[in-house]
């Protein structure tokens, strides 16, 4: 199965930074199974689609809004997204419920709405240092109502909150049993959800990615930290080609 390599810039990069990213990798890179994502700032969605033909790259953003259109300042909605050759945007991040305070509610309706334009949504999930022991509960409680989507449509991210930006990768053994969790919990709720896509994410690196990758259960990864330095990345999707 084609595994998914997402970057996530996060709110880092400058407009002037755009150009020498995707210099990197306007090469033939040897990429077998594997599709390349970045997530990138709402404002940069247009430079980057200008300057990433003839990379491998498709492109989405980081959050949309949960409203359709109408007097939201500052939001994005599902639609303004679609209306560009934009493929998917991550909801509910670790970030987003954190500190904007974004309940699995406001976060499936999110993905309702990039679903309804046709985009796909990457849900994540994951569980805080405290919540470790729990991990299954608080899983489940954040993927509640997740058999209203499209599973065609749909990619779940595993990303352990204190595995995030802390240099603390889970170990393979955790990301094993957790990615097989959400794969049965998918699989119960609905045969059609045995298909989705489970990514993983948190301080994944050049030296951990190919391990994890290989996993059976791990159908990608979501990568912070290391998709910032384009060589660094580069790198890294290489070192990718022969687990595969
Ligand atoms: P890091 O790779 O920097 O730990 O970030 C993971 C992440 O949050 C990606 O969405």
């Amino acid at each position: 199965m084609e595994k998914l390599i997402v970057g996530n810039w996060k709110m880092q990069k400058l407009f002037s930074d755009i150009h020498p990213y995707f210099k990197v990798f306007k090469h033939k890179m040897a990429l077998k199974n594997i599709q390349l994502a970045l997530a990138v700032p709402s404002i940069f969605i247009k430079p980057c689609l200008e300057e990433m033909i003839n990379t491998p790259f498709i492109l989405g953003a980081q959050d949309v809004s949960e409203y359709e259109e109408g007097a939201y300042t500052g939001e994005v909605s599902a639609v303004q997204l679609a209306s560009m050759p934009v493929t998917f945007s991550l909801v509910g991040h670790s970030e987003r419920r954190q500190y904007f305070h974004e309940t699995s509610a406001i976060v499936l309706k999110k993905a309702q709405r990039l679903q309804a334009q046709g985009l796909f949504a990457i849900l994540c999930v994951g569980e805080t240092l405290e919540q470790k022991k729990d991990f299954k509960k608080i899983i489940q409680e954040q993927l509640k109502g997740v058999f209203t989507l499209n599973p065609a449509h749909l990619v779940v991210a595993y990303e352990p909150v204190w595995a995030i930006g802390t240099g603390q990768t889970a170990t393979l053994e955790d990301i094993k049993q957790a990615h097989l969790y959400i794969k049965s919990f998918l699989s119960e709720g609905s045969r059609n959800f045995s298909s989705v896509k489970v990514l993983y994410g948190g301080s994944v690196n050049e030296s951990n990615a190919s391990s994890i990758l290989s996993l059976d259960e791990v159908g990608g990864l979501l990568i912070g930290g290391a998709s910032l330095n384009p060589s660094g990345f580069e790198k890294l999707i290489e070192g990718l080609g022969p687990n595969l």
